[in-house]
């Protein structure tokens, strides 16, 4: 029996290599994942993830934020772009671009993103340098909730990688990166499923 049910329909918002866009790419295409790709949005023209997206028949805009003079324009013009597409769901993918208040709140419970840090630890940047400096002995990812707070939201999933004596920021962030591939669709599926909401 073939089924008939509706996909969730979800953008990825990257700026940069596109992996974790990929896997949820790859997931999409098959044929029980419960949502689909329906767009790619990037904040930087020279995206590689921008030419996987196309590759795979996605749907795909370039807003520059350097093109706008305040962070709520860049904001009005991501939200323009979405609201044209009209995802059910947003997934921030490497989206190298803190979001205004007014724009988190408005996809509030719709909008997730992938950190590669074990939340509530290492919020932000740099992430693996920070682990290894700071003696941390496991590492790894989550998956959240956007809430107006940076890489505040409640948590959906995380994956845990053991940090080596002779990692490297580049080796445990490979490490972390697998687990990010492997979560991030798992994560995505439960949320378009309805399993986790905000309340
Ligand atoms: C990932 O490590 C993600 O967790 C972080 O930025 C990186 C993006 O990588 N937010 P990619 O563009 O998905 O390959």
């Amino acid at each position: 029996m073939s089924s008939t049910a509706a996909r969730t329909r979800v953008a990825v918002l990257i700026s940069g290599r596109g992996s974790n866009m990929s896997a949820l790419l790859a997931a999409s295409a098959q044929p029980d994942y419960p949502a689909e790709i329906i767009g790619v949005i990037s904040n930087r023209a020279d995206a590689a993830g921008l030419d996987v997206a196309k590759a795979a028949g996605i749907a795909t805009a370039v807003i520059p934020h350097r093109d706008f003079v305040s962070r709520a324009a860049f904001d009005s013009a991501l939200d323009r772009q979405l609201r044209a597409w009209n995802p059910e769901l947003v997934a921030l993918a490497g989206f190298m671009r803190l979001l205004t208040f007014e724009f988190t709140e408005s996809w509030r419970g719709r909008m997730i993103n992938i950190h590669p840090a074990l939340l509530p630890e290492f919020k932000g940047l740099d992430t693996h340098r920070r682990a290894i400096e700071g003696g941390a002995k496991i590492h790894g990812c989550t998956v959240h909730f956007v809430t107006p707070g940076m890489d505040e939201g409640p948590i959906i999933a995380q994956a845990e990688v053991p940090v080596l004596p002779d990692d490297t920021p580049e080796s445990l962030g490979a490490r972390v990166l697998r687990e990010e591939h492997r979560i991030y669709p798992q994560a995505l599926a439960r949320v378009a499923r309805g399993e986790f909401t905000l309340p």
